[in-house]
């Protein structure tokens, strides 16, 4: 209890200054509520706008990938860099320390391994597990012109119900069939059927033509995808391209855990997402990082 014998009366209301009402720093997502608003604000840093998200995700229908055979040894040193983390909650309980501050995004389709019809997914975890590993937001992929394009929509949109209803974020993936062109309008057409079904942010691929009509048309946020493991300055350089037409940042796998580096990999894509620096610039961090942890491994 406060003590009241010394309670001052004198009090200021400062009535000259109107109450605030700042708006939501996230394109599209003005009219979300409190919860969901701050979830977002934990993946999205509301300095830069940006987001570098981690993912390592790929065991959920690949299995130990490469880079992802021991993820307590190639992952945990990379978490202190992200701002997210995409993960798997098997992942997450066996393999993340829980003292980590990073927002969580939870995968949360699967199904078919590599060896099956991939776009066969259902949902793969209850929204209570979810809330219980505190996540910011869940990870549903989105076949559109797949096999079963209609299921995986569905899955987006049960699980756009049940985050809306908990405040939880919904990330749509969109995933391009070994059939399809992945081109700008293939791209502006599954993003923008993942936003209009409710999609609070959209992950999908960097194309060198044409992806800024994909972010423009997109009324949501769009990640870029890291794709196949690039050399790194080709990693940095599509990253760089990606935030300057549009990218509300990157949610990259295997170009960060299969680079040569990734502690210094990701520390790079941070200075190219948050920061804007050019691709070579960025590189040239990369290699003084890189070469400052042989030294040091060499000293010991
Ligand atoms: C997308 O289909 C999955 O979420 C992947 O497992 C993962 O996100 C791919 O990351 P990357 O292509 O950057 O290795």
């Amino acid at each position: 209890m406060p003590d009241v014998d010394g309670a001052s009366d004198t009090k200021d209301f400062h009535l000259e200054v109107p109450a605030r009402n700042e708006a939501f720093f996230l394109k599209g997502s003005g009219a979300l509520g409190w919860g969901l608003q701050n979830r977002l604000a934990r993946i999205f840093n509301p300095v830069s706008g940006r987001t570098v998200m981690l993912a390592f995700d790929h065991g959920y229908f690949q299995g130990p990938t490469t880079g992802l055979e021991r993820m307590d040894i190639t992952i945990v040193p990379l978490v202190p860099y992200a701002d997210a983390l995409m993960l798997t909650r098997g992942a997450l309980r066996s393999s993340i320390p829980s003292a980590a501050p990073n927002a969580l995004v939870l995968r949360a389709s699967g199904g078919p391994s590599i060896l099956k019809e991939l776009s066969n997914e259902q949902i793969a975890m209850d929204i209570e597990d979810a809330i219980r590993l505190n996540a910011s937001a869940l990870a549903v992929q989105v076949f559109i012109g797949g096999e079963c394009e209609s299921q995986s929509v569905h899955n987006l949109t049960r699980l756009v119900d049940l985050g809306n209803r908990y405040g939880l974020a919904v990330l749509g993936v969109t995933a391009v069939g070994k059939n399809m062109t992945r081109d700008a309008k293939y791209l502006r057409l599954a993003c923008r059927i993942s936003a209009e079904l409710g999609a609070h942010f959209v992950k999908t691929y960097y194309v060198s033509e044409g992806f800024e009509t994909v972010t423009a048309s997109c009324p949501v946020p769009v990640v870029m995808a890291g794709g196949k493991k690039l050399p790194e300055l080709e990693a940095l350089t599509m990253a760089h391209r990606a935030v300057e037409e549009g990218a509300a940042g990157v949610d990259m796998g295997r170009n960060i855990f299969q680079s040569e580096a990734p502690v210094a990999m990701i520390q790079a894509v941070r200075k190219v997402v948050h920061e804007r620096l050019k691709p070579q610039h960025a590189y040239d961090f990369f290699q003084t990082l890189r070469r400052e942890a042989k030294a040091e491994v060499f000293a010991k």
